[in-house]
């Protein structure tokens, strides 16, 4: 069954034309967004404004095999066909209950001698997106790909906020800020964190990579529909050109591929202010649907409690058995039940498999866990049942240490297991330092060690969330390939980190800044499982499992009035209540919150924003006619009037308000917060005011009465 509909899909006109001039132009359907393409001395370029701001400038397309076969040069137009689209869909899990889908669509048919390709470009209301297609054809034995010549052609004046590519850490960095020439490891030694001693690879950002344009537009450049390939990075060219840069396989290839190439969705996401920039569907819009005969009504979203924060937070216990063991009998019972009386649906428990030591992290080589054992102290039949039996089903944990193969050996009984004894969810790891240690023992015997972005691991990953999907089982990916809206297809893809998260703060810390970073960056690819609602905020961190002795130094830097908007900021279908039930039960009130706060939408709406320092927004619950609203500040305090011209006019609500104090600051003071009820009568004016404290932030509950 298919729980994705397709509205209806309008076909305005389709023209089949020869180019005469080899400059061909496709507008957006408003009109506002121009996109030209032109061959020109046999290369292919495009070029994209918005309302005649420079979006990019003429940028190269093309791509370059393994065999020499250059398809990105003497090139020559055969065919030019125009489409416009207009569709409706309805996805089953998300953050809106309708999505539009209208693009106008511009296939060039090309050719290089003899061999035959397609590029194929789509401009949305919100953006323009461009792939390549080389069908199997004769005239090319190997399709194996050396290089993409794909550029963004910018301006040195565009201002990015990026994460280094090609660094020992995947994705969980802070995030730099500088002109697109400046993106290098030096400039983020110098200016976030020193990576200096990393020396593999090339500059590059990762994406999605957001750009603050001299014109004042705000760009984001990702990609989408990543299946079979390997993961795009950005390579600063000089000028303000970024080339696109693919992760190699050990061997050098970019891409291996059999008979054909359908590259990932490449685009360019334009808005005319950052709070657009939060409100686009583009990523879903270049996905597909699940196919016709795939079943997802099994996948619920929830929210999960966890035998987590202890290890990584507090340190008051450990992954692996000892005296501080988390995952035993009596602990996980007892979190089982504290989840069930306060209506969570899912508990993760951590360490409660064979091969976890003091060791066991970040080298690849490490002794390999067992997926099927768990340890003595984990009665695994008895607290899946019981948990089943009031309302809480374990969520589970693998935990690879980046031994893919080891994984893979496991995977089917490891999903077996787990849907026999009633888990929904699986939080996955791939926890193995150092750029490039992804360990590949091929056919022959020899070791390879491939990079965590590249084509070896996007293919695992596929295989992961295919066979967890035959299992009705949803992945929560930490150390995760990058969203590329694969959701829509695998709706069990329900969650993954992907960046800096919460439990940075645990072990060592974020910054103040970093959360305000996040909804314009990381954040634009989909769901994050950042595992928010952390109340105890300082003095908690032990400093050895088992010691009384606390470490003072160890903050996390929010508020708790902050901590419950990122429930409404941060979308995640599967979202965690990460702190303790001790924590909880001293602040009942505030905890109140997180008991009620959805996980499934109907509507978005972005109040204010400025990127990377504040912002504010509103969703509707999928489910009741309850708003929600949560506000998030970097280091600075602020004020607002917060319009709330969202809600229906003439209609008394009311408004129940979650805010830090006059006196409340991320450092000094983070856990002082009030709560204030108040009932209005919406008009066409009506606005409430709100002070965020220093690192603070807010959120509201607001009930039609
Ligand atoms: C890293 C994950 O991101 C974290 O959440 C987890 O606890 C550890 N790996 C151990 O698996």
């Amino acid at each position: 069954m298919n729980l994705i509909k397709i509205f209806f899909t309008f076909l305005i006109f389709t023209v089949i034309s020869c180019s005469n001039d080899n400059i061909t132009r496709i507008n957006s359907p408003d009109n506002k967004i121009d996109l030209t393409f032109k061959v020109e001395n046999g290369h292919a370029f495009y070029k994209v404004e918005k309302e005649n701001k420079s979006v990019t400038d003429w940028s190269r397309l093309g791509i370059k095999l393994e065999d020499g076969n250059d398809i990105g040069s003497n090139l020559k137009v055969l065919k030019v066909a125009r489409e416009s689209i207009q569709n409706k869909w309805y996805p089953f899990i998300g953050e809106k209950d309708e999505i539009e889908d209208n693009y106008n669509k511009l296939n060039i048919n090309i050719s290089k001698n003899n061999i035959n390709y397609e590029i194929i470009f789509r401009v949305y209301n919100d953006g323009i997106s461009f792939k390549y297609n080389v069908p199997s054809q004769e005239a090319l034995s190997n399709y194996n790909i050396i290089d993409e010549y794909t550029e963004f052609n910018l301006s040195s004046k565009d201002t990015a906020w990026w994460i280094p590519g090609f660094s020992y850490r995947r994705y969980e960095f802070l995030y730099a800020k500088s002109s697109v020439d400046d993106i290098s490891k030096e400039f983020f030694s110098k200016n976030v964190e020193n990576i200096s001693y990393d020396t593999i690879g090339i500059d590059a950002a990762h994406t999605p990579l957001t750009i603050k344009k001299d014109n004042g537009l705000i760009i984001s450049i990702h990609e989408a529909n990543l299946i079979n390939y390997s993961s795009m990075t950005l390579a600063p060219k000089g000028n303000g050109l970024l080339e696109v840069e693919l992760y190699p396989w050990s061997d050098g290839t970019k891409v291996k591929l059999d008979n054909k190439i359908t590259s990932p969705w490449r685009f360019i996401q334009i808005a005319d202010n950052s709070s657009k920039l939060l409100d686009s569907d583009i990523i879903l819009n270049l996905n597909e649907d699940p196919d016709e005969n795939q079943d997802f009504s099994w996948v619920k979203p929830g929210k999960y409690m966890g035998v987590w924060w202890e290890m990584i937070g507090t340190n008051e216990s450990t992954w692996w058995q000892s005296q501080n063991h988390g995952a035993n009998n009596n602990k996980v019972k007892y979190y089982l039940d504290f989840a069930s009386k306060n209506n969570f649906n899912g508990l993760l428990v951590e360490g409660w498999n064979k091969g976890w030591h003091p060791e066991w992290c970040c080298s690849g080589n490490g002794d390999p866990f067992s997926f099927t054992e768990s340890v003595n102290d984990f009665d695994i039949n008895y607290l899946s049942s019981y948990g089943n039996s009031i309302g809480v089903n374990l969520v589970g944990h693998h935990e690879t240490g980046g031994q893919i193969q080891n994984y893979e050996n496991q995977l089917e009984d490891a999903f077996k297991l787990y849907n026999r004894i009633g888990v929904k969810n699986i939080k996955t790891g791939y926890v193995n330092d150092v750029s490039k240690n992804i360990k590949k023992i091929n056919p022959e015997g020899t070791v390879s060690r491939e990079w965590h972005h590249g084509q070896y691991m996007i293919d695992h990953f596929q295989k992961v969330i295919e066979t967890a999907a035959k299992y009705k089982l949803n992945i929560i990916k930490h150390e995760p390939i990058k969203d590329t809206g694969l959701r829509r297809k695998y709706p069990n893809f329900i969650s993954r980190e992907g960046a800096k998260g919460q439990e940075f703060n645990g072990f060592s810390s974020n910054g103040v800044n970093h959360a305000t970073d996040l909804p314009f960056t990381r954040l634009l690819s989909g769901p994050m499982d950042y595992t928010p609602g952390i109340f105890q905020l300082n003095n908690f961190r032990y400093v050895s499992p088992g010691s009384d002795e606390i470490d003072k130094n160890a903050i996390v830097p929010s508020t708790i009035a902050k901590e419950l908007a990122l429930y409404v900021v941060y979308y995640s279908p599967m979202q965690m209540a990460a702190d303790l039930p001790k924590h909880y039960i001293k602040h009942p009130e505030a905890f109140e919150f997180i008991k009620s706060v959805p996980v499934e939408w109907s509507k978005k709406n972005v109040i204010d924003s400025k990127i990377s320092e504040y912002v504010i927004l509103s969703r509707k619950d999928k489910y009741s006619d309850d708003w929600y609203i949560g506000g998030i500040t970097d280091e600075k305090e602020r004020n607002f009037d917060i319009d709330l011209n969202f809600l229906e006019k003439n209609q008394k609500y009311k408004l129940i308000i979650y805010k830090d104090t006059k006196s409340t600051h991320w450092k000094s003071n983070p856990m002082e917060y009030e709560i204030e009820e108040k009932i209005i009568e919406i008009d066409s004016s009506s606005s409430i005011p709100i002070y965020m404290a220093p690192g603070g932030g807010f959120a509201i509950h607001i009930v039609k009465v």
